[in-house]
């Protein structure tokens, strides 16, 4: 398997042979990019490390009151330096490590799965109250479904990271789902990536049902899970 090191110097050679021959001339430039790219692609990584530790104390002390893990598991990546050039290239903004902080808002991802449709506002809200943290946006695709039927809870939130002379302040997606949301769409993402669907609109059609399904399987579990905590 090729090393992530490896794939990253490939993809910013792609970067500087795309980039004009006056500029390719001067080697330092290409230093100077690379090194920044790869300080910026370190500090992604570590704020993912920053926003789980948060969302792995929150579940232990929520553990603590009675609510069962309401985290039931913690995702997350770093999108690939190809997926980054490939994404502002589609936005027609030319690569640099500043457009690429400014413009993508997914380069970290946290993908948080809970039991619970509650559990999600609940982690949701305890997480954009802390103090080191600012809420960029929020999507609720939960309370507001997409036309297809996603559901989720997206947030983009800054989180600080801590380098021996610098406090930096780095952009994460956190997306929280429930197990169903979750199942629903990782089977719909497969439909991104597929060029000729026969039978398109009957897939869409009962993707769109299934979401139906799910959502309701998930009320009525919320409702049962209340009834049931109520018992003596
Ligand atoms: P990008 O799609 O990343 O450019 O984001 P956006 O600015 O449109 O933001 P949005 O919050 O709508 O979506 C962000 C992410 O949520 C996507 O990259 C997917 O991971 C997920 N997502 C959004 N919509 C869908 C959908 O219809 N189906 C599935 N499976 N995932 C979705
Ligand atoms: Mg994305």
């Amino acid at each position: 398997m090729e090393n992530k090191e490896d794939s990253m110097i490939e993809a910013v050679r792609a970067l500087r042979d795309s980039l004009s021959s006056e500029i390719v001339e001067k080697g330092e430039a290409f230093k100077e990019i690379f090194r920044d790219f790869r300080k910026s692609m370190t500090l992604y990584s570590c704020a993912i490390r920053e926003v789980r530790t948060k969302f792995e104390v929150l579940n232990d002390e929520l553990s603590l009151y009675g609510s069962n893990n309401p985290i039931k598991s913690i995702y997350s990546r770093v999108k690939s330096p190809e997926s980054i050039f490939a994404k502002l290239k589609k936005q027609g903004v030319p690569f640099s490590v500043k457009n690429m902080q400014d413009n993508l808002n997914d380069i970290a991802g946290v993908r948080i799965i809970c039991q619970y449709v509650d559990d999600i506002y609940t982690v949701a809200a305890m997480l954009g109250g802390q103090d080191d943290i600012t809420v960029v946006h929020i999507k609720d695709y939960i309370k507001n479904p997409k036309p297809n039927g996603y559901r989720s809870f997206h947030m983009i939130i800054e989180v600080p990271v801590y380098f021996s002379d610098e406090k930096n302040s780095v952009r994460v997606e956190v997306q929280l789902r429930t197990i169903a949301m979750d199942f629903w769409a990782t089977l719909e993402h497969g439909l991104k990536y597929k060029h000729k669907i026969k039978d398109e609109e009957a897939i869409v059609a009962e993707l769109k049902d299934c979401s139906e399904q799910a959502y309701l399987l998930d009320t009525r579990m919320q409702a049962l899970k209340t009834r049931i905590n109520r018992l003596e």
